[in-house]
Formats: structure tokens, C-alpha cells, sequence
């Protein structure tokens, strides 16, 4: 089953084509990195009209690049929830256009789900259960992926995601946007023992997350030694706070693996591309003897791929749409409605 799949959630306009949930024919990114670069951030008015002005020719693109025409298409699926609502609602209601002009089935798929199926382009014989930690922008989830579209949060961040925290944390540094990217990429080889950060918990809640404290601790840090003028080694200062998120991300994540006796873990979301995290993690899982999962590098941030393999499962539930769907800010993993 071919299916044609569009993601408009954020700042990036994308499409793809996908057989059987597991093998990409085409996969299209177009970004709007340098059109929010200026503002330090996505700016939600600027990033809606953007997809409008590149949806068809992405859509197109997608079709092209798979080598198949709209004909050898058996559905269409879009990420209908949770995003920008001025954003999504592009995607939706081209989709929606497309699906009810040619009548084909319409398959609407949750961000974080798609996030999480990445896993399975990448692994062609994964499957659920497993525990999967999902780190975006948006949100910070410990989820226990029971089946394909059956979802059980564990752990949740109370405040900060922890791509936001990050990216905040850039921002202070002065690094560009993106800013989790940046600061990836440039404290490398920073002394991640230099700067001391505390690991907050959440009390009666061992699987949740909190990450507004540690940002306010790094702004505070920056603004107090700005002050008094005293220079920072910014590498060291990145590499030490990037330890502190990804040691929070990693120590509730396996704790919950270990009290709920699971030994298959993936990350998803755009922070599953952090080069910290995944050698943290993966050096754990190697000493726990856990199978651990990451996307392919490009499956990690958002993309259409992701959302054609999870739209093949949702299909395979019979969760499709008609057009009455609408476009959500916000929606649960584990109770998704359209
Ligand atoms: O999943 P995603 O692309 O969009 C949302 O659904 O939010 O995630 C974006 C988040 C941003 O906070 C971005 O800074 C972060 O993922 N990110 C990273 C890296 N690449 C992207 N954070 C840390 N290290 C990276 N290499
Ligand atoms: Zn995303």
C-alpha cells in the first residue's frame, strides 16, 4: 500500500511517499530555517504562510521523486495533531482536498505517534511493545508503546519540554537558531564537568520530567557573570548543561524501563538527534544489555516519512477521516481524536 503522507505541524513543509509503512520512495524537507532565523525563533504567522506558498510544489516533488503518478496512490495521511494550528491547518486542509478529489482514504496521524514510527523506517523488523522516550520541541514523554496505535504516557515533563529547554539555553549562549542543534554541534569537546547543574525531580513521580528549573539556573548563570564581567567558557558552560538534560532524560527513562521490565527502548523526536544523548544512552543500554533504537538522522526532526509509516498502521486500525477533520494545537498520545 502506497501512501502519500504531508507534515505542516512546525516550520517545515513536508512530504513523502511510503509502501507498507516501512519503505520510503520519496522523502521531501523543504525548511524555513532561514526565513525564522532572524527572529531567533518560528514564528507561527510567518511559518503558516510559508507552507502555503510550497505545499503543491513539495507535494508534487514527493510524487515525482517516488516515481509513481496520483493514480498508483491508495491513501493520502497528514499530521493533523499536535503543532501550530495556523500550520497545520494547511497541511489538513490540503490533504483533505486532495483525499476527497481523487477519493481516496484520508489517514490522520499524531505528531508524536509519526515521531515514533521513525523507528520503524529505519528498523524494518522493529516492532511494539517497547518503551519509547519521545523528545521534541514540544514535548518530553515517557511512553510504553503497547501496539501500533495503543499508547500509554509513563512519564511526562510539568513544564518544559526539553527541546525548548535547550533551545532557550542556546539562545542565552547567543547561539543562532535552531538552537538544540547549534548547541550540539558546538560544545563538542566542552568540559561537560565544568558547571555543575542540579538534576530536578519531581516528587511522588519518579518517571516525570522538570526542566524550567535547570533553565532559569543557566540564564541566571550567564546574566550574574555578565554582570559582575566575568567571562564564561560558553563550551564548557553548553557541554556541562547538556549533560544535565540528557543525564534527566536518561535516568527516568531507564528506571522506568527497569520498574515496568522493559528491555527494548527507542527515542524519537528532534532531540534523538542529540549526539550527547545518544551516546549516553547507548552506552547505559549496552551495559544494561537493553536493545536500543534511535531514527536515522534525518528521521529524527520532523519529516513526511515518519508520517506515512505510522498513517500505514493507523489505516490497518481503520482510523481514517473524512472531511469534517480539523487541525489540533493540542491532543494526547494516548487518546487521540479527530
Ligand atoms: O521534533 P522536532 O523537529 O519538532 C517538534 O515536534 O517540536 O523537534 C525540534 C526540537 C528543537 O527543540 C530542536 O532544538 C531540537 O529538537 N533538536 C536538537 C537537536 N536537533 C534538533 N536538540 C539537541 N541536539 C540536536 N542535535
Ligand atoms: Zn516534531
Amino acid at each position: 500500500m502506497k501512501i502519500l503522507a504531508i507534515e505542516s505541524s512546525c516550520d517545515d513543509t513536508a512530504a513523502a511517499v511510503v509502501e507498507d509503512g516501512r519503505n520510503v520512495l520519496s522523502s521531501i524537507v523543504s525548511s524555513q530555517v532561514k526565513e525564522h532565523i532572524v527572529y531567533g525563533g518560528v514564528v507561527p504567522e510567518i511559518a503558516s504562510r510559508l507552507h502555503t506558498e510550497v505545499i503543491n510544489s513539495v507535494v508534487q516533488k514527493a510524487i515525482d521523486d517516488a516515481g509513481v503518478t496520483l493514480d498508483d496512490i491508495d491513501a493520502v495521511a497528514v499530521t493533523y495533531a499536535p503543532g501550530l494550528i495556523g500550520a497545520l491547518l494547511v497541511g489538513v486542509n490540503f490533504a483533505k482536498s486532495l483525499a476527497f478529489a481523487t477519493g481516496k482514504p484520508l489517514i490522520p496521524v499524531h505528531h508524536l505517534r509519526s515521531h515514533i514510527a521513525a523507528n520503524y523506517l529505519t528498523y524494518k523488523e522493529f516492532n511494539p511493545p517497547f518503551m519509547c522516550l519521545v523528545v521534541s520541541g514540544g514535548h518530553s514523554h515517557i511512553v510504553n508503546v503497547k501496539n501500533y496505535t495503543e499508547f500509554e504516557i509513563i512519564g511526562r515533563t510539568r513544564d518544559d519540554a526539553a527541546g525548548e529547554c535547550l533551545d532557550k539555553a542556546a539562545r542565552t549562549l547567543g547561539l543562532p537558531y535552531p538552537g538544540g542543534l547549534n548547541l550540539d554541534t558546538r560544545s563538542k569537546g566542552g568540559d561537560a564537568s565544568a558547571f555543575s547543574f542540579t538534576h530536578p525531580k519531581v516528587d511522588g513521580a519518579p518517571y516525570d520530567f522538570s526542566f524550567s528549573g535547570l533553565k532559569t539556573s543557566i540564564i541566571n548563570l550567564l546574566h550574574n557573570s555578565e554582570q559582575k564581567g566575568i567571562e564564561l567558557n560558553k563550551k564548557d558552560l553548553g557541554a556541562s548543561f547538556l549533560s544535565a538534560v540528557t543525564d534527566c532524560l536518561c535516568e527516568n527513562t531507564f528506571k522506568a524501563c527497569e520498574d515496568l521490565g522493559f528491555n527494548k527502548l527507542a527515542v524519537a523526536g528532534g532531540v534523538s538527534a542529540n549526539s550527547v544523548l545518544r551516546e549516553k544512552m547507548s552506552k547505559i543500554a549496552a551495559e544494561k544489555g537493553y536493545k536500543l533504537y534511535f531514527p536515522e538522522l534525518k528521521y529524527c526532526g520532523d519529516n513526511a516519512a515518519m508520517v506515512g509509516a505510522q498513517a500505514y498502521y493507523e489505516y490497518l486500525a481503520g482510523n481514517t477521516a473524512d472531511e469534517s477533520l480539523n487541525a489540533y494545537a493540542t491532543m494526547p498520545i494516548d487518546k487521540a481524536i479527530y
